[in-house]
């Protein structure tokens, strides 16, 4: 039997954060770093791993639960391989990734969705890119235990490096959006990384979860802002948390009606609006990249913000492409430990 091999993008949302979760719109984009994994059928169920730029290599029964070990996703992925009828058993993969690790860029997402297209290519089955999306979702929230959307599955397994897609999290309705070749959404990586599963993210699922019930509603995003204002007797945290949900699901409705028209000025505005709410209203911001994103805008950004789950990670800033090197240049100047990942939008790389 042969070796199938696939290869899945990182993503970088441009706005719409946490938002998936509540029951609203994303505006995420692939980005050209990207993940390869090579997959080679096997008789045990078992699954034997490795992967440059994690810590070497595994081996794993696919009947053992999650451990907390960078091979779970892996795994899990594998289970759900075998559970849609791709795989009969366990397999041999190897992992060459490019997308950095902690850094807000899915790099979790696009393991799995690679391995579910690996063996989709491997079986010739007709599974389509939403359904797998949906079943790396479950690798993440059912075996590894991480309440995430659906933002990062569909992003990775759907979108083409370059192409950004507005996406309701809610009905999974999504259209593709054209980014300008005026201005490049630059990806920047603090040089602070963060983990998903260290406990904030699930917090934030929580309070969320919570501030529904204040708010008797599962889908916070679609509460009316004034409404989140004028309701008496609610925990003000729970508000604040509902307040970024519902402004947030807004700003890209508005991020969208503004790249369809060419309006670059309005989407940094909704940029920088997005970065101080998930600041002082979602509280998943750090120091070091608030700074990171105030330089980025005082060194001429049209907008900038954190990108991801937050507590770390990488920012996106939108730069007009003609002056995009000098940007780069003036702000690592100011922050030394930051680094370019990669960029959508703007003119085609050479
Ligand atoms: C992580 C999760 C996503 C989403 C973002 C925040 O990337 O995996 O589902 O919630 O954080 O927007």
């Amino acid at each position: 039997m042969q070796a199938a091999s696939m290869t899945v993008p990182g993503r970088v949302n441009l706005i719409g954060e946490h938002t998936d979760y509540n029951g609203g719109m994303v505006l995420p984009a692939a980005l050209s770093v990207a993940l390869t994994v090579n997959l080679l059928p096997r008789s045990d169920r078992r699954i034997s791993v490795s992967a440059r730029g994690y810590s070497g290599s595994a081996e794993r029964s696919l009947d053992e639960p999650a451990q907390g070990h960078w091979s779970d996703p892996s795994v899990g992925a594998l289970r759900e391989a075998v559970a849609l009828g791709l795989l009969q058993d366990g397999a041999d993969i190897v992992i060459r990734s490019d997308i950095p690790a902690g850094s807000g860029l899915s790099s979790s997402a696009a393991l799995i969705v690679a391995i579910l297209k690996a063996a989709r290519l491997q079986a010739g089955a007709d599974i389509g890119d939403l359904d797998i999306a949906l079943a790396a979702r479950r690798v993440e929230n059912d075996y590894i235990g991480l309440p995430c959307g659906i933002m990062d599955q569909v992003a990775v397994a759907v979108a083409q490096p370059g192409q950004a897609i507005a996406l309701d999290t809610a009905t999974l309705d999504y259209e593709l959006v054209e980014l300008p070749r005026s201005h490049a959404m630059v990806v920047l990586h603090s040089g602070h990384s963060r983990r998903l599963s260290d406990g904030r993210y699930r917090l934030r699922k929580e309070e969320c979860d919570a501030a529904g019930q204040a708010f008797a509603t599962d889908a916070l995003c679609l509460l009316d802002p004034v409404a989140i204002e004028n309701a008496p007797d609610i925990n003000p945290i729970l508000r604040r948390r509902a307040r970024h949900c519902s402004t947030e699901h807004r700003r890209v409705l508005a991020a969208r009606d503004a790249l369809a028209a060419n309006d670059l000025a309005t989407f940094g505005a909704l940029m920088n609006a997005s970065h101080a709410s998930m600041r002082d209203d979602f509280e998943v911001s750090i120091p070091q990249i608030d700074a990171l994103v105030a330089d980025a805008v005082e060194c001429g950004a049209l907008g900038a913000r954190l990108t991801g789950g937050g507590f770390g990670g990488c920012i996106v800033a939108c730069v007009e492409d003609t002056v995009r090197e000098q940007w780069l240049e003036r702000v690592m100047e100011l922050h030394p430990k930051a680094r370019l990942i990669d960029y959508v939008g703007g003119e085609p790389k050479g």
